[in-house]
């Protein structure tokens, strides 16, 4: 392959898996305030398969063909005019807007943090959305203190996962919510409360909570909303949640949408090489295995987060 292209899953239309496509393009160069990174692996958040899918068009209609993917971790191999926090050969991890199953990808410097050192780039790459996310929920949007209890809808996926553990690091009493599979798995990241959502109704054993993320979205949101007390917070991470059953039941209750914030990853990145936070790798392919990687995403069950190998 020419020094001057490279690999890249592309997308040419909305619809399924194999709607991901393989293909060599041109190498991008890092533009002024931009960094050039030699991926070496990315993540795969359910977003990944919804944008392809094509439910996300209405709020991010996307220009085909487009490459996916928002999270990585690779090398800085090339820096554009004005870069001032990282440096070419430095190990990087972070959050993009569209592009990481590929190669390489420029990114802006404030996307990107200098990866955990204890972390390898698999593991890297399986951080920043989730505990992004986890963390604007927890603390920005839920303002959880030291003593709360609260409620983790989903807590063995790769947003939950970091959920668990960050409340846990505040100081919170945790509850989560997962399947039969992974009971003991949740319980491992530190939940003091483990539901098995395939045999127990959460609201006939959890009341009164400060606060719940809820990952899961549907029917959860109405359960969600009746194990919380009067002026707590249900936070929805997959869908708007019904505000007329929320006033009634006297709950603040919000839909957020993760923003990249460099100052996270570099608190997470700390967290994780002092041992106060585990990464959890779900399943890992490679580039070329991206169909299956998303089809294993899509089926909306699993372990931490899946990642793709790419160099
Ligand atoms: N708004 C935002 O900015 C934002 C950011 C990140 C993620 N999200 C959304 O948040 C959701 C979770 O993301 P993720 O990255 O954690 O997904 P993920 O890694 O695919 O994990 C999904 C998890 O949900 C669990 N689950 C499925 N059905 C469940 C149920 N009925 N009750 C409890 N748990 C259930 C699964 O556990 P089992 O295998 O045990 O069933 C799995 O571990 C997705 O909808 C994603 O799109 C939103």
């Amino acid at each position: 392959m020419s020094a001057l292209t490279m690999q890249a899953i592309r997308v040419h239309r909305y619809g399924g898996p194999e709607q991901l496509k393989l293909e060599q393009q041109p190498r991008p160069a890092a533009r002024e305030g931009e960094v050039l990174v030699r991926v070496h692996a990315a993540g795969v958040n359910p977003i990944d398969w919804k944008t392809r899918q094509g439910f996300m068009k209405d709020f991010f209609p996307m220009t085909f063909p487009y490459i996916p993917g928002i999270d990585v971790a690779g090398e800085v191999e090339g820096v554009g005019f004005g870069v001032t926090t990282l440096k070419i050969g430095q190990a990087v991890f972070g959050r993009c807007t569209t592009g990481t199953y590929a190669e390489y990808i420029t990114a802006s410097e404030e996307l990107l943090a200098p990866k955990p050192s204890t972390a390898s780039f698999a593991e890297a790459a399986a951080i920043p959305t989730g505990a992004t996310t986890a963390w604007q929920a927890l603390f920005d949007e839920g303002n959880l203190q030291a003593g709360q209890r609260v409620l983790i809808v989903g807590a063995a996926g790769g947003l939950g996962a970091f959920a668990v553990q960050l409340a846990k690091w505040k100081g919170a009493q945790v509850i989560g919510t997962t399947s039969t599979a992974n009971l003991e798995f949740v319980r491992s990241l530190g939940a003091d409360q483990v539901i098995d959502y395939t045999t127990t109704q959460v609201e006939s054993v959890v009341q009164d909570v400060d606060l719940v993320l809820d990952g899961v979205g549907g029917a959860s949101l109405f359960s969600s909303l009746t194990t919380i007390r009067r002026g707590g917070t249900l936070i929805s991470l997959a869908e708007q949640p019904p505000q007329e059953q929320a006033r009634a039941c006297g709950v603040r209750a919000m839909m957020i949408a993760a923003r990249t914030d460099r100052s996270i990853l570099q608190t997470v990145a700390q967290l994780i090489d002092e041992g106060q936070l585990n990464v959890i790798v779900g399943k890992a392919f490679s580039l070329s295995e991206a169909q299956q990687a998303h089809e294993c995403s899509q089926s909306g069950h699993g372990r931490g987060r899946i990642v793709l190998h790419v160099n």
